[in-house]
């Protein structure tokens, strides 16, 4: 498989698929919702230092890595050190956990344009939307066509047609969602949302927040799990800037989570609704909104096509790491690959889905199984795998080893940030919010 896609365009390509894989579901879905529970401004406060400093070195680290070795994320790490595989790997465990939560929220996006042709039902999964959730058949059915539409796609080969159809969703979702912002900000009481957003509230930093800021910095970036290293071992020329490259995806994420913060809250004042509302509140706000503009029943449903498609390339980008894994290193075929993760992820994707509902009651922790398995892939398990990245590189390989770019003082601060801060910053968080520290 690393034949067929060893051809991008180069650093365009490299752009799109990264960006692709970045902006999705954790700016429009989960940013919101974890900002909302965390303080808004005190939580955005540390998920821009985090970004800027643990999140973009990271991504610099693994792009830069995959250009230099050309392999896949358990290769890439192989060749610092044989022992140091499983770092690689480590990503692939990653990707199972994500997945099937992922679908679940996904096949949320599904129903919405199914029921948005019928008037009723639209209304109908507006009000109702906690109940549709604890259903035990129709979100459960709605995820298995999400998972299937990635897993077909999968399946085919992603390669001729990512580019392109990045192209597309990108610029279409950067206009539609400044076109809800513009609107939600001229309703009455919008500017207490816009306040929340942006005042920090410096009370609300507990460890348990920066945990969570740091969490949604690894799911958002989609750092820690070798994306960057499978996606960068394509780039045919090696004079790349990694920084220049990789700089404007790491832009372009924080862009579409400011543009989304900036419309749901001030939704949340402006409707009078709930902030602590979970997963569920990007799936109750916007609705909301498009109740409230003309044409809205069209523009939902131009939106949610948008966001389907940005949440499919990120879904694509996830299981591609398991597909590649499963040929390279298990010598299955792609097409057994795809098929044997795409029956697991069925399993473990409709447990996720009745956690809402059935199985509610089923608790780790205090947490639902679909809390749990997001709270394990984004706050220990990517950070634990950006914590060994930061270490096999900076330390093992030597952060100097690498250029990310010509700018000396861009350099210095990369090498930097990846010996020292990375590994102490994800430390001392994860213990911190253990009570160790
Ligand atoms: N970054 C993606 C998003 O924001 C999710 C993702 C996480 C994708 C990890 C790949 C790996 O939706």
């Amino acid at each position: 498989m690393s034949h067929e896609r060893a051809s991008w365009g180069s650093k365009l390509g490299l752009i799109l698929a990264s960006a692709g894989s970045a902006v999705g579901l954790g700016n429009l879905w989960r940013f919101p919702y974890v900002a909302g529970q965390n303080g808004g401004g005190s939580f955005l406060l540390l998920y821009l230092i985090c970004t800027f400093t643990i999140g973009i070195t990271l991504v610099f680290a693994e792009a830069a890595l995959g250009v230099k070795t050309k392999s896949d994320p358990a290769g890439a790490f192989g060749k610092i050190h044989p022992r140091l595989k499983f770092i690689g790997v480590l990503g692939v465990l990653t990707s199972a956990v994500i997945v099937p939560y992922y679908s679940v929220v996904g096949g949320w996006i599904v129903a919405y344009i199914v029921k948005s042709f019928s008037v009723s039902e639209i209304q109908n999964f507006e009000s109702h939307f906690t109940e549709f959730s604890a259903d035990p058949v129709e979100p459960v059915a709605y995820f298995a066509v999400y998972l299937l539409t990635t897993a077909a796609v999968v399946y085919m080969g992603i390669e001729k047609g990512i580019e392109k159809y990045c192209k597309i969703i990108m610029p279409g979702l950067f206009v539609l969602l400044l076109a809800l912002m513009v609107r939600v900000l001229t309703l009455d009481n919008a500017w207490q949302g816009v306040k929340f957003f942006f005042t920090p509230d410096f009370s609300k930093i507990t460890a348990a927040t920066m945990l969570n800021a740091m969490g949604q910095v690894f799911f958002s970036v989609s750092v820690g799990m070798g994306i960057y290293i499978t996606y960068a071992s394509y780039v045919k020329n090696d004079d790349i800037s990694v920084g220049q490259t990789m700089g404007r995806v790491i832009f372009l994420d924080t862009l579409v989570s400011m543009l989304t913060g900036l419309t749901i809250f001030p939704a949340v004042f402006a409707f009078g609704m709930q902030m602590n509302a979970g997963p569920a509140l990007t799936f109750i706000t916007l609705p909301k909104i498009f109740a409230a503009i003309p044409f809205g029943t069209f523009f939902g449903l131009v939106f949610f096509v948008i966001l389907f498609g940005a949440a499919l390339t990120s879904s694509i980008s996830l299981m591609e790491v398991v597909t590649t894994f499963l040929c390279d290193q298990v010598k299955m075929t792609r097409k057994r690959a795809v098929a044997a993760y795409t029956a697991l992820c069925l399993v473990t994707g409709t447990l996720v889905s009745l956690s809402f509902g059935r199985l509610s009651g089923f608790k780790i922790g205090g947490k639902i199984l679909f809390d749990q398995f997001d709270f394990l892939a984004s706050n220990i398990l990517m950070p634990a795998g950006g914590f060994l990245t930061a270490v096999a590189i900076g330390w093992v390989l030597g952060a100097d080893k690498l250029t990310v770019s010509q700018n000396r003082y861009v350099q210095k601060s990369f090498e930097f940030c990846l010996k020292w801060i990375c590994p102490a910053g994800v430390l001392a968080i994860m213990l911190n919010a253990l009570g160790m520290i």
